[in-house]
């Protein structure tokens, strides 16, 4: 037996501001989608943007529904409009904000599991990565410059 490390590359901002100027207004659009959640259950709302390579954005948010496996997160949200409106354009990155009305949501959030299996399915499919970056309320943001980074050893069409 032998025992490998593997390593996953973060970038840690302060702040929005310390974001490139593409992403902000990315993150702000994340904001705005976030303003769209459907969450009557959960009272947790998440905005997501993708930045599309001809500079279109599509937005995202959380839909939930009263049989709630039937709801959707806003990063499957988006990306799946993303695929359906813009099937030949590249995402070139996402940004993730979310809120509780129930507490205070400080640290960045990162994507589910399952949103994660979706969104590498996408850099798969354009053979390019996505990059990724995720906040809460207190201004820290995460990014990645890939999906892979949050989802190593991905399960993907190789193996099918
Ligand atoms: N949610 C997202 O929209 N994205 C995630 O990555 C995690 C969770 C939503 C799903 C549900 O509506 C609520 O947050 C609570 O899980």
């Amino acid at each position: 037996m032998t025992e490998k490390q593997i390593s996953t590359s973060l970038q840690l901002f302060d702040s929005v501001s310390e974001l490139p100027d593409q992403i902000q207004k990315l993150m702000h659009k994340a904001v705005e989608a976030r303003l769209t959640a459907y969450a009557p259950y959960s009272k947790f709302k998440v905005g997501a943007a993708l930045l599309l390579e001809n500079g279109e954005v599509v937005a995202g948010s959380n839909q939930e529904n009263a049989s709630y496996p039937s709801g959707l997160c806003a990063e499957r949200t988006a990306i799946y409009a993303a695929g359906a409106n813009y099937p030949d354009q590249k995402i070139k990155a996402l940004a993730i904000t979310a809120t509780s009305e129930k507490h205070d949501v400080l640290e960045p959030v990162a994507p589910c599991g399952a949103c994660r299996q979706a969104i590498a399915e996408y850099e798969q499919k354009q053979n390019e990565p996505i990059s990724i970056y995720f906040t809460g309320t207190s201004g820290k943001v995460i990014g990645v410059k890939s999906l892979l980074e949050i989802l190593p050893l991905a399960f993907n069409n190789k193996f099918l």
